[in-house]
């Protein structure tokens, strides 16, 4: 039987192939790929130093168009959109000045009184019942609405958006590639409407702030914060309910180190490093070399593209001491889950550490006697070669505190 490829998401369909990726580490580190759409194939870097060393020389390395992996045949297009992760230099610095306006550390800290609100009433809502499905019941909600609390989105019309965001980024196998692209389009639509009625109504909100925001007299277009609308739900909610979902499954099936945290609630940050590191949400991003150059001692041409494989990094012997444990106390853990450096590290880094910690302290307080209901490596997983996560994972337990 022929292997799958590695950008092919059928691949991910189970239990992630670590082993492929540490025999790629062992043999062929910078390792070269066909893929139907490009001319060059593509490379993967699988050591985390070479990762490193990509993600930290943006002159070298670009992300423009777009630093995604399509699938081809028939992968959605993508999307015509101002997006800040598709663009590079000047262009980037000056629009990450503006977005990060909305992410202060005080801006952030704000938000933790309301996510703990809302932990608690998703939480309260399972109370009665003793399973569910740690997906859909619990794990995406957080991060839905705290992204929708940020950008200012009205209760009455979170139905709509959550609907939409689940349609255009949730993977789903079963929804047509017209149902999808019109959620897109709906979504975009309300994320227009919502700025021209902030534009008349200012609020203290992250729409608002990026209407004000100005950067050397450059002002972001209407296209543009649409399109930013966008991406933060994307990058929001896919993202850190995977971390949630996999993460409270490796505790689970790490009752020592879940006792070790139960027992002292300050490792907790310590802790969700080490779950970013052991899960990794985000499996890679790309980049286009610029100009001929070379990586992990592989020559590589210019045009052609390179995937850093967050996943194998996180995993490099090189890199970590027995890097296949959960070792909740690890320090230090220098894992790449939000990227490895460079002027695209993940915006919303310190946000998803606090939906996070919250959510881990409300999981391990509340919850006695969780455990998955079935085996979680037959469990669906999202089909998606960039995205890691569980599709559904039914859980059960004995008690709510
Ligand atoms: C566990 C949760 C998350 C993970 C694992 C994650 C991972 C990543 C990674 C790997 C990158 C690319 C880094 C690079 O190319 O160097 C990234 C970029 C980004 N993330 Fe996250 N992310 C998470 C949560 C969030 C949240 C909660 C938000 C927003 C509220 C967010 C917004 C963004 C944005 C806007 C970018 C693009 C930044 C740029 O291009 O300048 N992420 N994230």
């Amino acid at each position: 039987m022929t292997e799958l490829a590695l950008h092919d998401p059928l691949l991910y369909d189970g239990p992630f192939p670590y082993d492929r990726f540490k025999q790629l580490r062992d043999e062929d580190p910078v390792s070269h790929h066909e893929h139907e759409l490009y001319d060059g194939g593509y490379w993967v870097v699988s050591r985390h130093a070479d990762v490193q060393q990509v993600s930290r020389n943006p002159e070298v390395w670009r992300n423009s168009p777009g630093p995604f992996v399509e699938i081809p045949p028939g992968s959605p297009p993508e999307p015509e959109m101002d997006l800040l992760i598709n663009l590079d230099g000047h262009e980037h610095i000056q629009m990450r000045k503006i977005v990060n306006k909305g992410f202060t550390p005080r801006r952030v800290a704000a938000l933790e009184d309301k996510l703990r609100a809302r932990t608690d009433s998703i939480i309260d809502s399972l109370r009665g019942r003793d399973s569910a499905d740690l997906v859909h019941d619990l794990a995406l909600w957080l991060p839905l609405h705290v992204i929708a609390d940020m950008v200012g989105v009205p209760e009455s019309d979170r139905a709509d958006v959550f609907g939409w965001t689940e349609k255009t980024f949730g993977f789903d196998p079963e929804l047509s590639m017209e149902d999808r692209n019109q959620a897109m389009t709906d979504m975009f639509l309300y994320a227009d409407g919502l700025s021209r009625e902030r534009q008349a109504n200012p609020q203290d909100d992250l729409l608002s702030l990026l209407l004000e925001g100005e950067v050397d007299g450059h002002r972001l277009t209407q296209f543009q914060i649409s399109s930013f609308f966008m991406l933060l739900q994307n990058a929001g909610s896919e993202t850190t309910r995977n971390l949630i979902t996999t993460g409270t499954l490796a505790l689970v099936q790490h009752p020592d180190q879940a006792a070790k945290l139960r027992a002292d609630l300050s490792l907790l940050p310590t802790a969700i490093e080490e779950l970013l590191r052991y899960v990794t949400p985000v499996m890679y991003f790309s980049r286009q070399a610029a100009a001929d150059t070379e990586v992990g001692g592989q020559k590589i041409p210019e045009g052609d593209r390179v995937v850093l494989s967050y996943v194998s990094a996180n995993r490099d012997e090189r890199a970590f001491d027995q890097p296949d444990e959960l070792d909740i106390t690890r320090t230090p853990n220098d894992h790449v889950a939000f990227g490895a450096g460079g002027p695209h590290f993940c915006l919303g880094a310190s946000l998803a550490r606090i939906e996070a910690r919250v959510m881990f302290e409300s999981l391990l307080t509340k919850f006695e006697g969780l455990e998955p209901l079935g085996d979680p490596d037959q469990m669906p997983r999202v089909r998606s070669n960039l995205i890691d996560g569980f599709a559904e994972l039914p859980i059960t337990w004995d008690a709510i505190n």
